[in-house]
């Protein structure tokens, strides 16, 4: 059987399970509305163009960088549901998820967007520039088949949960004697829970098409690990703003690995233990673990260099701190 004829199947197999996982979601997912996250009274006017001051919102760089990538990701929505209408198809049980995924995903920008503009934490020009040059792009991950995109959307799902709630965590942090640091925070937390949710779908859609025919799920596996990447290369600065939100520990290589690879793909799907694989299928598997183990050495080198930078770092700043205390205790030492 051709692969092409054997993911249509896979398809129609998985159908009853859609259904049993589209009716779980109902029953968990709560309806919530973002109007009431945004503390609304705390929203002023905005200086004129030009004269947006960031030390109006005090926050660190790498914390406005995560807030700008996450926002104008959601934003790019049309184009992710495009995606899926595409690999999905437009009957039945797929059309039903697709479009109240999309519903869902609709207020996540909704909800950012009230967020940034009420605390001006982001400059208003450059975030609707940004839309409107990421947007103007289009530019999404396109999977070649429904497989490859139950996989590739569950990774993606709960790389986003991760990425937003670290962001919200660091911004309670950073605004801890704000009121704007909470609600940030509760507003973030939520869009995370919605996109908990979503990957929990995806998963276990994945899960069960391993049940059903494993020999092409694990290919789709492996393609996916391989080539993963998070949404947003069309975002201007994208690469600088990838690195600084890496850099603070919101969503970066070690937590690729550690939070996702390992968990969902090792532990969950339990890929190494696979049985009734086809060549092609087993020969993707040994490759799919080399890649991970890959990823895990890779990102271990990049944590322990991330520590060693950090340290260094706070060793200068202690020094100078001591080089300050000494010049000030020569100063005031009676003569
Ligand atoms: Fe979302
Ligand atoms: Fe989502």
């Amino acid at each position: 059987m051709s692969t092409a004829l054997a993911e249509r199947d896979l398809l129609h197999e998985l159908t009853p399970v859609a259904e049993q996982l589209v009716h779980r979601h109902y029953d968990t997912c709560k309806p919530w509305y973002p109007h009431e996250y945004i503390p609304w009274s705390e929203a002023r006017e905005f200086p004129p163009r030009g004269q947006w001051n960031p030390a109006d919102t005090p926050l660190p760089d790498e914390l406005r960088s995560a807030l700008f990538v996450n926002l104008l990701t959601e934003d790019n929505l049309p184009y992710y549901y495009h995606t899926l209408d595409r690999l999905f198809g437009r009957e039945g049980v797929w059309r039903e998820w697709s479009h109240r995924w999309v519903a869902e995903e609709a207020r996540h920008s909704q909800a950012l967007r009230d967020f940034a503009l009420v605390s001006q934490a982001l400059d208003p020009w450059e975030l609707e520039d940004g839309r409107m040059a990421q947007m103007s792009g289009g530019q999404v991950p396109n999977p070649r088949s429904a497989v490859d995109g139950f996989v590739y959307v569950s990774l993606q799902e709960l790389a986003t949960r991760i990425a937003h709630r670290n962001t919200g965590k660091s911004l309670q942090l950073a605004m801890a004697d704000h009121p704007l640091g909470q609600a940030g925070y509760q507003i973030i937390n939520r869009v995370a829970t919605d996109e908990n949710f979503h990957f929990l779908f995806y998963r276990d859609l994945t899960t069960a098409a391993l049940e059903i025919n494993p020999s092409v799920v694990l290919p789709a596996i492996e393609r996916q690990v391989r080539d993963f990447a998070m949404p947003g290369t069309g975002i201007p600065g994208f690469r600088r703003h990838a690195e600084a939100i890496a850099k603070a520990g919101i969503y970066n290589l070690d937590q690729h690995h550690g939070q996702i690879l390992q968990p969902v793909v090792m532990t969950w799907w339990k890929v190494e233990s696979l049985q009734n694989l086809s060549a092609e299928a087993e020969a993707a598997r040994e490759a799919l673990l080399r890649q991970i183990q890959r990823i895990g050495t890779l990102a271990r080198r990049l944590a322990e260099r991330a520590r060693d930078a950090k340290d260094r770092a706070k060793d200068v700043k202690e020094r100078a701190r001591d080089a300050k205390d000494r010049a000030v205790a020569r100063r005031t030492r009676p003569s």
